[in-house]
């Protein structure tokens, strides 16, 4: 089994998951404005927490993610999470965070997110590190921007959010980072056989 440390940066602590978190993750991921950019479901049902960080200690354990809740003292109540979900076959990992709507605006997704994508390349050893938001949430990709990361282009209708079709923005970091040009140019095809 994986274990993980927890971080601590300049304001916030990040810690493990434990199961006596569930009924502040359903609380916090219960608020409209949570799920209303995420692709958690509204109302968010009893018992889910539950069974959603027994399901992250298992990946966890068996090095398929990171995951900590984001606490702002040692022993202090949740405000939110980050999970880092790892494919060891591409040393690539895919972001996903939030924060309690009342602690928003204050940088601490940031700074979290910081730590976790650092955390990713050097315990982890993650060459890439992506993640995606819907197009209309732009608070997520600045997030992303100031934690280093590119923005890589954008999946027209790749998600259905309530039966809604919507757009959705990708952004990743290299471990060794390509000179930052602002938006991420492909190079020219060649003849490709994959
Ligand atoms: C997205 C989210 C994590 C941001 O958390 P946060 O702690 O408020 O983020 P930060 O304070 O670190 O940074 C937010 C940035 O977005 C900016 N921002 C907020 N609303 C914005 C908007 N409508 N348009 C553009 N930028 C916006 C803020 O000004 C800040 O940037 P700044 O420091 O340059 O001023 C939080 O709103 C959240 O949990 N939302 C619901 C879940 C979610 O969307 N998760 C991401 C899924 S990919």
């Amino acid at each position: 089994m994986e274990k993980q440390p927890i971080l601590a940066t300049g304001r916030l602590y990040l810690r493990p998951f434990d199961i006596a978190d569930a009924p502040e993750v359903q609380r916090l991921c219960g608020d409209y404005a949570v799920a209303a950019t995420t692709l958690l479901p509204y109302p968010y049902p009893d018992g889910l927490a539950e069974v959603w960080i027994a399901s992250l200690r298992e990946d966890v354990g068996h090095g398929d993610a990171a995951a900590f809740a984001i606490t702002l003292a040692p022993g202090g109540s949740l405000i939110g999470g980050v999970r880092l979900r790892i494919d060891a076959d591409h040393a690539r990992g895919e972001l996903g965070f939030w924060i309690g709507r009342r602690c928003w605006g204050r940088g601490y997704a940031t700074e979290a997110v910081r730590a976790v994508i650092e955390y990713g390349f050097s315990v982890h050893g993650l060459h890439r590190v992506y993640a995606m938001h819907f197009s209309r949430n732009p608070a997520s990709g600045r997030v992303m921007e100031k934690c280093g990361m590119l923005h890589e282009g954008r999946f027209r209708e790749h998600v259905k959010k309530w039966g809604v079709y919507e757009d959705v923005d990708l952004w990743g970091v290299l471990r060794e980072p390509a000179p930052r040009t602002g938006t991420y140019i492909p190079p020219p095809l060649r003849g490709m056989s994959l």
